[in-house]
């Protein structure tokens, strides 16, 4: 029997020196699907409504600050004196606070919003357990703390390196994942030493304080050995990168985009895909990208920030920048780069395009190898093309500039003054025009050549 949710409180450790990322970059900001590592972590705590969340920190505290605008506590862990002192770091920050405590790793981001409230939801069990510990069963135990747990009660946490040889056996480990009382936690870690191999101070050592109390601590165990998987190196956070795009894939089609190659298209954190999309081979979604029902996305685009609504064609080979809107049944073709721009219903740019802070009206065709010149080396300037207007292929279009709707914008044109709706623009040098010229240059040079032999 569970009451109402008790209030909860998230304790984020970070602080480990992630030396092996060998990065400049703090480790749990390093992204997954283009973000932090953390934020995935957050947004799944996040489900929860946690009342506080501290992230306990040692070097690049400056880089999560910024990270974290305010949206969590910070607390300073220095020096590093293992888990159990990492916890404790956050005391000031939780001063006051009875609720429940779930403390997750920053390097362990893909953690299941269900799996956190079966933690917290066993906290609460009949028997009133001190601690909940997150295990699992990987297939190598390698040096993971170990759980020596009777019918889902433990009895001993023991450090890999402290273990015995028939410890070491046991299967069961240690995700590093908890859940303690808020009015119990720092009590416990009070009196936890840190006389053990690597003279620190164990987290895991809580259970073992409580247990000596004579209080029952708890194991919760995930089958799910992707979720627990922590995140220590390059290689490691490219393997958290396959596995959540591979998840993210199948999660595209089941609801209703065909993948042509799946394991060739990849998407952002927040990609939204509508129903019959199809998404052909090698297409990169960067974030903030949407895409509405019935578009097609040809092979080979790359897509960041932009909006695509019903009936869009892009690509193949085409670049969708930042503020990139393509209206119904827009289309955008080969080599094409749009940024900051919008195309209004069914307007084209099918070839060799730049089309850059411009606003494209409805039905307008855009000639290959146009280009909107939109900045002076100091400032962006706006192109704004009216309904239907025509610009022929290698028109430089001078931002700021205007062209009217219906309008005629001949090829190779340099624009730099508005055009009226419904005129025709063309801006050439005089054509000369030398009747047999080349045929009396060709005669005449290929004499000279066979002179000189
Ligand atoms: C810890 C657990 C171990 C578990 C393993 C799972 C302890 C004593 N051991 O081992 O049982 O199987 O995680 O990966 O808890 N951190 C700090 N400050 C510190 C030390 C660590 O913030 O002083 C943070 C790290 O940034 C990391 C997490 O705590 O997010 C775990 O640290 P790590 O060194 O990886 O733990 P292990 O000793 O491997
Ligand atoms: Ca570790």
């Amino acid at each position: 029997m569970t009451d109402a949710p008790a209030p909860l409180a998230l304790v984020v450790l970070a602080a480990g020196k992630g030396t092996r990322m060998k990065s400049d970059l703090h480790k749990v900001l390093h992204p997954i699907a283009g973000r932090p590592m953390l934020m995935h972590l957050l947004a799944s705590a996040d489900a929860l409504e946690p009342a506080r969340k501290v992230v306990v920190v040692g070097a690049g505290r400056e880089q999560l600050e910024k990270a974290l605008d305010g949206t969590a506590d910070l607390a300073v862990q220095d020096p590093q004196l293992g888990t159990g002192h990492a916890v404790q770091q956050a005391e000031g920050a939780l001063a006051g606070f009875a609720g429940d405590v779930l403390i997750l790793y920053g390097d362990v981001p893909f953690v299941r919003t269900e799996t956190m409230r079966a933690m917290l939801e066993r906290l609460h069990g009949d028997d009133n357990p001190a601690v909940v510990v997150l295990g699992f069963e990987p297939e190598d135990a390698l040096q993971y703390g170990r759980v020596i747990a009777e019918n889902g009660v433990v009895t001993k946490m023991v450090e890999h390196k402290d273990a015995t040889e028939a410890e070491r056996a046991c299967r069961l480990c240690n995700s590093g994942l908890m859940a303690v009382r808020g009015s119990e936690l720092f009590a416990l870690l009070a009196r936890v030493g840190n006389d053990n191999a690597q003279g620190e101070y164990y987290l895991t050592d809580i259970v073992n304080v409580a247990n000596g109390d004579g209080r029952v601590c708890a194991v919760v165990v995930t089958d799910d050995a992707d979720e627990v998987a922590g995140i220590n190196s390059r290689a490691e956070l490219a393997e958290a990168e396959a596995r959540w795009q591979k998840k993210r894939r199948l999660q595209a089609m089941a609801d209703g985009a065909s993948l042509v190659a799946p394991e060739t298209v990849w998407f952002a954190w927040d990609t939204v895909l509508g129903r019959d999309v199809t998404v052909e081979q090698n297409v990169v979604f960067g974030p903030g990208v949407t895409v509405a029902d019935n578009v097609v996305i040809h092979a080979f685009c790359h897509i960041e920030g932009a909006r695509l609504e019903p009936g869009v064609s892009v690509g193949p080979f085409a670049r969708l920048r930042p503020g990139a809107v393509l209206e119904e049944k827009a289309r955008v073709g080969n080599f094409v780069e749009v940024k900051n721009a919008v195309l209004h219903a069914g307007a084209k740019a099918n070839h060799l395009t730049y089309l850059g802070d411009a606003d494209v009206g409805a039905g307008a065709n855009i000639g290959a190898g146009t280009i909107t010149c939109n900045y002076d080396g100091y400032f962006k300037y706006r192109t704004v093309i009216g309904e239907r207007a025509f610009i022929g292929s290698n028109s430089a279009l001078i931002a700021p500039v205007k062209i009217g709707a219906d309008a005629i914008v001949a090829a190779g044109s340099a624009v730099s003054r508005d055009v009226a709706d419904g005129e025709l623009r063309l801006v050439r040098g005089e054509q000369l025009v030398k009747p047999g010229w080349a045929d009396r240059f060709h005669d005449a040079m290929k004499r000279k050549k066979a002179e000189r032999k």
